[in-house]
């Protein structure tokens, strides 16, 4: 048995060995980019999991952290260790554990874990031969809300963010048979956390989108970034990073614009380069034309759909394609049917209604959304606010937690820059005012700008009432592209009945969007106008909110508050809310409620004078 363990630890110890060198190499941190486009495996299905609320398979009983201190540990729950006899003591096997379905929060699979917050481990086992000279890469599209994650034993690392994709390299890691992936998953909340402590959604844990294995050459390409110059509608900027390069020759082939570009590749790995397009269709809501955008390298081929449109604020107007426009939105959870969306399936559900709804334009809150969201934004023609859950009482002071906020930022930005349907990334929602927290944001809409310059930036702040009137002077105003607010007259306080009266002071002469207003209603609850939870209420409120909306200066877009309803532990109201927020139009169940045909009706009427 002595003699097993010794084996064990010097082939752990040589494994890290190599993946330090891999570290040292700078091979290994590649981020890949649209693997739709690469050769894949999913390890989607089902995996075993065992609840740790003690962390007991991560901590011995006076609290050392196995996994700094003692490998040979079999109480750790990462080795996947199996008595060796009868006498062994092990109390874990994650094979005799439950199993639940991958992709997939964990508080809807198990009645025990509605409310669960703490950690469980996850084990999904595989073979797979990796050919000589290939690369082999683990991609997560997002765990909520911490990760620690570990292959055969080896540590690959530890992730923050519930909602951002992450990857690891495994060549060298990776075994023909019996691998045994094993994350420990937290999704406590903490103050210091992005989001923090407090938020009006349920949070779900777990592996909650897609796991993939990706197969790579040995130079590879990592990344890259095409689409129209800024200030320009025909030449098109390519950006193409390139992997552990050798002297190669990067293509871009667009067939469509009849594009077959060739560029030598610099010893860096970076490509950049410039293309003259003519004859582009522009991507737009009414014609999302997308192209086949082909980058090949000697070893490789990537193959993408990639729409070209440009996007820009002239005083108080959004120009898409030089043309104004206004913003028929609404605000999306990522939730279907009470549980945490991550699939193609629910992407195209709750894009479907938003467009029946007769929206060009869709706000993904409160955090980047899966990326099947994105991709049919893009094919169907909807505009797109992604933001980052810099949610109300964030940690402002922190920097911890601003370099939390600021990854999230870098990856949403890096998974969605080639995304047309994309136009405003927001950094904040509802936070309140200080100085750490201007500087805070003012940091993020710096890093936005760095990170992309062609998109718009925003944030959906609060406002103030004085002497009746509705004021958004909020100081951040002055550094976003779009100034956006959520009000809430006639739920949160304010008359309806004078709302259409109602007088808004925006001291910017920039776009302004309503990213929030709305109000509850139990979905087959009638009464009058003046009953609070009723499909009536619901419906007043809508008409008296656009009324007052249509008058507000600068008025280019809303995205009203919310398309479905939601869970969140927030709502407790018996026989009302139950768990849930009811400002949806659409029940859990996918039945509309009056105000829904509200939305509808004015966004037709909102058409015919914007058409898209
Ligand atoms: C806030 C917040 C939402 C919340 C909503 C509500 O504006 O941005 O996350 O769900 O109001 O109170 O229903």
């Amino acid at each position: 048995m002595r003699k097993t363990i010794v084996l064990r630890a010097v082939f752990v110890l040589t494994i890290m060995i190599i993946v330090s060198l891999f570290l040292l190499s700078g091979m290994a941190h590649a981020q890949l980019n649209n693997l739709s486009g690469r050769q894949t495996t999913s390890l989607n299905g089902k995996w075993n999991y065992i609840i740790d609320p003690y962390e007991t398979g991560y901590y011995s009983f006076h609290a050392e952290v196995y996994d700094q201190h003692n490998v040979k540990a079999t109480g750790a729950y990462y080795n996947n260790y199996h008595a060796k006899n009868k006498s062994e003591l092990v109390e874990y096997d994650f094979d005799k554990s439950p199993t639940m379905q991958i992709p997939g929060d964990w508080n809807t699979q198990a009645a025990e874990l509605k409310y669960y917050e703490g950690t469980i481990w996850f084990k999904r086992s595989f073979d797979y031969q990796l050919p000589k000279g290939k690369r082999l890469f683990l991609h997560f599209g997002a765990v909520n809300y911490k990760a620690d994650v570990y292959l055969n034993g080896v540590k690959l690392g530890v992730h923050e963010g519930g909602f951002t994709p992450f990857q690891y390299e495994v060549t060298g890691i990776v075994q023909p048979k019996a691998n045994y992936l094993i994350l420990k998953v937290d999704n406590k909340r903490t103050k210091e956390g992005v989001p923090t402590l407090n938020t009006d959604w349920w949070n779900y844990g777990g592996i909650t989108r897609d796991v993939t294995l990706v197969e790579e050459p040995s130079m590879l390409i990592e990344d890259y970034s095409i689409g129209l110059k800024k200030g320009t509608n025909n030449i098109i900027s390519c950006r193409i990073k390139i992997n552990n390069p050798a002297p190669a020759t990067i293509t871009v082939e667009i067939p469509e614009l009849k594009i077959n570009w060739s560029y030598g590749l610099l010893a860096n790995g970076i490509a950049a380069f410039e293309i003259p397009a003519d004859n582009i269709s522009y991507w737009s809501p009414a014609s999302p034309k997308l192209y086949k955008v082909i980058i090949r390298t000697n070893a490789q081929t990537i193959t993408d759909s990639i729409g070209f449109r440009t996007i820009e604020t002239r005083g108080p107007d959004i120009l898409l394609n030089g043309n104004p426009v206004f913003l028929r939105g609404i605000s999306i959870h990522e939730e279907y049917k009470g549980r945490r969306a991550h699939s193609a399936a629910d992407a195209a559900a709750l894009l479907g209604w938003a467009k029946e709804l007769g929206c060009n334009y869709v706000r993904l809150a409160h955090y980047p959304h899966n990326e099947h969201m994105l991709k049919l934004a893009d094919k169907m023609g909807l505009l797109v606010w992604e933001e980052i859950p810099v949610y109300w009482t964030i940690d402002f002071k922190n920097k911890s937690t601003y370099d939390n906020a600021a990854a999230q930022l870098t990856a949403m930005v890096n998974r969605d820059k080639n995304r047309a349907a994309v136009i405003i990334w927001s950094v904040a929602n509802e936070t309140p005012l200080s100085d750490n927290r201007n500087t805070f944001l003012k940091n993020l809409v710096t890093l936005t700008r760095t990170l992309d310059s062609t998109r718009l930036v925003s944030a959906a702040l609060l406002t103030r009432q004085e002497n009746g009137q509705g004021i958004v002077d909020d100081k951040i105003g002055e550094d976003l592209d779009i100034v956006a607010f959520n009000q809430y007259r006639g739920w949160y306080g304010g008359d309806l009945a004078t709302a259409p009266e109602a007088v808004w002071k925006v001291p910017y002469n920039k776009p302004v969007v309503v990213s929030e207003f709305g109000g509850d209603a139990k979905q087959g609850l009638h009464g009058t106008k003046e009953e609070r939870w009723t499909e009536e209420y619901q419906e007043y409120l809508y008409r008296q909110n656009l009324q007052m909306i249509d008058k507000m200066p600068n008025i280019r877009g809303i995205s009203p508050w919310i398309l479905t309803d939601f869970r969140s532990p927030r709502r407790v109201l018996p026989g009302i809310q139950d768990g849930f927020n009811r400002k949806g139009l659409i029940s859990t169940e996918g039945k509309r409620k009056k105000a829904f045909f509200v939305l509808q009706s004015y966004y037709k009427s909102k058409q015919r004078k914007y058409p898209d």
